[in-house]
């Protein structure tokens, strides 16, 4: 190993940008489709694997909610989440805010508190367990009806205490941030913090990125690299300190590069980049494979490193307090 690899490996990580349903891996699809009487139409998990096919964000999101079937009961929904939770502490993941899809689930009749349930579960257990701290945030499908986002924010409110923040996912076609105002305002006066993905290379990026700066006021932007084509937006980023949450191994499928470029280019600017997993299951890698594979790409130092991770802590939703003991034993990291 590296003095960089080696480094990559062990810093302490701040994960922002990870679909707990993006962590089903076919080995779990299929202890789960036993354990609940459903047949898979694959031999075993290498050829479930073999299937997968994408190369955008609609063919990845086809395969993406296929998988979620085998997800019906609690401890199904505590299963997945534990077995990320293990993956992450490997990784010295410290803190990570963790997006789950539950409209993925209520439209396929599984209640709302079965999936919350089984999540915060495994969450308690991963603080109590593993010295990792976890948050949910909770994502709306864009494709689905500004009225069904309504309705699952309502359903939300007794778990207030369990939700950090809400998110907007899916596909983004033909789906603006502006089509869910009336909700994210709902939800930030509910206390909740906001973000939206704004997927990359999409019809209407910019004024996408745009609409969630001026009409939603989001407290940051998942993906967003196409704020970089708009000098304005990319002055009003860096400016109101804005964090961006990018996944170079996802970008790389659904894109065709990692967009390591940008990454630089941020980083330079001065704009609060992260690095991240999204999909770690269906695009093979978790955050300490998408840190190696943006350094192969470019390279990066070790400093950068540390920036990348700095920048997630800085702009997690964490109080200032704890923020700082993370701050704190990320600046003393040191591989050896
Ligand atoms: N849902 C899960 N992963 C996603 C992504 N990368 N973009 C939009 N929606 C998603
Ligand atoms: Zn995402």
């Amino acid at each position: 190993m590296t003095e960089l690899t080696e480094f990559i490996t062990g810093v302490p990580k701040c994960e922002l940008h990870l679909h707990i349903e993006g962590t089903l891996e076919p080995e779990l699809k299929f202890a789960l489709a036993a354990r609940n009487h459903l047949t898979l139409p694959y031999a075993d998990a290498a050829e479930m694997r073999a299937a997968y096919d994408f190369h955008d964000l609609p063919s990845f999101l086809k395969i993406y909610y296929e998988g979620m079937a085998v997800l019906l009961t609690e401890q199904d929904f505590y299963d997945l989440a534990w077995a990320y939770l293990i993956k992450a502490r490997a990784q010295n993941v410290r803190y990570a805010e963790i997006f789950f899809d539950p409209q993925a689930h209520t439209s396929r009749g599984v209640p709302f508190a079965t999936v919350l349930g089984g999540l915060r579960r495994a969450m308690l257990d991963a603080r109590r367990l593993l010295g990792l701290r976890a948050e949910l945030i909770l994502c709306f499908l864009r494709d689905f009806s500004a009225e069904y986002a309504m309705a699952t924010l309502m359903e939300s409110l007794p778990y207030k205490e369990w939700i950090i923040g809400v998110g907007l996912d899916s596909d983004e076609k033909g789906n603006p941030p502006v089509k869910f105002a009336e909700v994210f305002a709902r939800a930030r006066a509910e206390g909740y913090f906001l973000t939206m993905h704004c997927d990359v290379d999409q019809e209407n990026s910019t004024e996408h990125i745009r609409q969630c700066l001026d009409v939603i006021g989001v407290d940051r932007i998942d993906h967003g690299v196409n704020a970089l084509d708009d000098p304005a937006l990319q002055a009003e980023i860096a400016g109101r300190g804005l964090g961006l949450t990018v996944c170079p191994i996802s970008n790389g499928y659904v894109r065709g590069d990692l967009g390591h470029r940008a990454i630089r280019r941020m980083l330079d600017l001065g704009i609060l980049v992260t690095v991240n997993s999204d999909d770690p299951a269906y695009f093979s890698g978790y955050v300490t494979e998408n840190l190696l594979a943006l350094h192969e790409a470019l390279p990066l130092s070790l400093e950068d490193v540390r920036l990348l991770e700095r920048n997630a802590f800085e702009i997690a939703w964490l109080p200032n307090a704890v923020k700082d003991r993370y701050l704190a034993e990320l600046a003393a990291f040191s591989p050896s």
